[in-house]
């Protein structure tokens, strides 16, 4: 027997079938079952620009044999015309009886509820609601804040380090930590690392957009990183484009890139959501913006003050002024851990 909850985790799992492919839109699945409460369709939104995902179900049926039945989907059905027509009409026009859905669209001009409830179909709201706005935390950030989302990912010891004093940190964790960290890399329009980074481990970090900050312009351009990808270089002194690259001139503080100037070019460059992967410094520099952290924790521990923290930002002197978090969830790469983690201060 079918209940929501289990139809909404299947609506998640085909929701996250579209990372990758669906920005700025936000990530969404949904199942089609008939009247007897039979599973007849399912569908998500693949793409940016295609089909919606209860009209990716919903056009998968050809024999009437939705009408009466029930649709469930991770998002509230659109009520208005963007790049394809209101999901609600379609839903209205296939003879659907109940919608179930798990949160409202945070996009103003959505008000599906009212036009499914004026046309006499029934809707349940609600169904795994705070796992649906994790999921979208991304959608919701650009809607309601016209923002670039921060994620951050680091990969530690035990004891919170990243490198020895002399930069060796090859490898912290085991490859099946690294090959999630491709899955995790997916889900952001791009990735963001600093010259130090580029300098020390010449890393490849494979993504089709890729941000360095680099206020002096020290990294080598035959470094790994510039082979592939649309590249954005946020530097002091540089404007113009070159190739793949693009040199974006940057405000400097204190020696240090400006990091509000970064992130808001960034959303006028059409990226909304990066991942921070990078030293101490700069993930020190970047905590007071970042919406997620994804932490993998080795079993080890270097023992050594000397080596470098994941986070390098300042210098406090009590306790109580660390930045606070709140863990979303811990998996297993064995040997390694997962940990997710959300500021204190996201609702
Ligand atoms: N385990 C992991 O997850 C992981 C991931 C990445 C790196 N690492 C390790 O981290 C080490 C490098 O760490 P790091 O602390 O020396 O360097 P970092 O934090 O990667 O980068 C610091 C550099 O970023 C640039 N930067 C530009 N704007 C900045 C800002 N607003 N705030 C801070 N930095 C800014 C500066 O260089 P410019 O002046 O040239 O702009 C600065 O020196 C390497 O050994 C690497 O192996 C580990």
């Amino acid at each position: 027997m079918n209940n929501y909850e289990t139809l909404m985790k299947r609506c998640f799992e085909l929701a996250r079938q579209g990372e990758g492919a669906v920005s700025p839109n936000p990530l969404v699945g949904c199942v089609v079952l008939n009247k007897d409460g039979e599973v007849i369709s399912e569908g998500y939104h693949s793409k940016y620009g295609e089909n919606h995902a209860e009209r990716d179900a919903l056009l998968k049926l050809h024999n009437g044999e939705e009408r009466g039945g029930t649709l469930v989907v991770n998002l509230e059905p659109c009520s208005h015309f963007g790049k394809t027509p209101p999901c609600a009409d379609l839903i209205i026009e296939r003879g659907i009886s109940k919608v179930v859905f798990a949160m409202r669209d945070v996009n103003p001009k959505v008000d599906g509820v009212k036009k499914l409830t004026d046309a006499g179909i029934k809707v349940v709201s609600g169904i795994l609601e705070n796992e649906a706005k994790k999921l979208n935390d991304v959608f919701i950030k650009n809607i309601t804040e016209r923002k670039t989302f921060v994620a951050l990912k680091t990969a530690t010891t035990l004891d919170g380090k990243i490198a020895t004093s002399n930069g060796s940190s090859k490898w912290i964790t085991s490859e099946n930590a690294r090959n999630e960290v491709k899955v995790i890399r997916n889900r952001y329009d791009a990735i963001l690392t600093s010259s130090s980074t580029v300098i020390a481990d010449n890393p490849t970090m494979a993504h089709r957009k890729k941000i360095i900050l680099d206020r002096n312009l020290k990294t080598d351009l035959t470094a790994n990183i510039y082979k592939k990808g649309q590249v954005y270089i946020f530097c002091s002194g540089k404007s113009c484009i070159d190739g793949n690259i693009t040199y974006i001139d940057t405000p400097v503080n204190d020696e240090k890139l400006d990091i509000s100037f970064i992130l808001e070019k960034l959303y006028e460059l059409g990226i909304y959501s990066v991942l921070v992967e990078a030293g101490g410094k700069l993930n020190g520099s970047f905590l007071p913006y970042t919406d997620k952290i994804y932490h993998f924790i080795a079993p080890k521990i270097t023992s050594d003050n000397t080596s470098r923290s994941a986070f390098d930002g300042k210098l406090i002197t009590d306790i109580n002024d660390s930045q606070q978090f709140i863990f979303d969830e811990v998996k297993e790469f064995p040997p390694d851990l997962l940990l997710t983690y959300y500021p204190m201060d996201i609702s």
